[in-house]
């Protein structure tokens, strides 16, 4: 049988943790804050900035949303982001993507690379990507923290493992490639294009699915025992979500599995408010 790791049950430990910090940053003076600027109506950020602001209300931590008319230019964005840049009494600086699409990928790129890294806590910015590689502390990436605790929950140890990373985002499954490797797993990076991911998929001890495509991942590819770790949200022609991994012929034959929703989902939210707390630790500690 296989064994749920249940995403809200940790995602609730880290939200204790993170009030704890916060608890403590407010005794010696520092009451950290996050600036999140959504620009246009995307119905899907729209719910996701919500979550943000609520869960960050929460563990204490002040939390803004800056909304920008959707057809706000590259150049306005980058003055809300200067601004927050220059503001001492913000630590932490979130731009909601995706951007309305007169904003091109070079515009997003330019953008994220205007946030002080310092209060980068998406850790999306090149500094922050480029402390990952290198092994250096640093703001981390939310969404491939919550994988590595979520994979701590099952109390297996990763050193030497083989593990399969479908998907080569920056935002998912370049940084969790990282992750794994700096914990001694032995990481193959896939992607949509890659041939044979059947038999790539069938010799992994661990698979985190992050491609983004409904159910690309059929249960038949998974070792017996295998953790698996699905990052996927898609919605489909029903109305009702689903994960990169076929999730009924999945359950049965992995070790360890996590549900869609309430897998991955909640961590995201979790590590940013961590991350708002390590970048306020970290700036203000003069
Ligand atoms: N849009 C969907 N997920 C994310 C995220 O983790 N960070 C940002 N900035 N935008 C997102």
């Amino acid at each position: 049988m296989s064994q749920l790791i249940d995403g809200r049950k940790a995602a609730q430990q880290v939200h204790a943790e993170v009030s704890e910090l916060v608890t403590a940053l407010k005794v010696s003076g520092i009451n950290p804050s996050l600036k999140v600027i959504l620009v246009g109506e995307d119905p899907a950020s729209q719910v996701y900035v919500r979550n943000k602001g609520k869960r960050a209300a929460e563990v204490g931590i002040e939390a803004e949303t800056v909304r920008l008319p959707g057809n706000a230019s590259k150049e306005d964005i980058a003055r809300c982001i200067q601004g927050f840049n220059l503001d001492d009494e913000v630590d932490g600086i979130l731009l909601q993507l995706p951007l309305p699409t007169h904003l091109d990928h070079g515009d997003t790129e330019a953008l994220l690379a205007l946030i002080d890294p310092a209060k980068d806590v998406d850790g999306l910015h090149a500094n922050n990507l480029g402390k990952l590689m290198r092994g250096h502390v640093g703001l981390r990436p939310c969404t491939p923290q919550g994988c590595m605790y979520l994979i701590e929950q099952t109390g297996v140890e990763l050193k030497g493992l083989h593990a399969v990373v479908v998907g080569r985002s920056c935002i998912v499954g370049k940084p969790v490639a990282q992750m794994l490797t700096a914990a001694d797993a032995t990481v193959t990076l896939c992607h949509s294009k890659t041939r044979a991911l059947d038999e790539i998929c069938k010799s992994a001890d661990l698979i985190v699915a992050a491609v983004g495509r409904p159910k690309f991942i059929s249960g038949e590819w998974i070792k017996s025992n295998a953790i698996v770790i699905d990052v996927g949200i898609n919605r489909m022609d029903n109305g009702r979500l689903c994960g990169d991994v076929d999730f009924d012929s999945a359950m049965g034959r992995a070790g360890f599995i996590t549900p869609v929703p309430g897998g991955v989902g909640p961590l995201t939210i979790a590590f940013l408010l961590k991350n708002v707390a390590i970048a306020a630790k970290l700036r203000r500690r003069k």
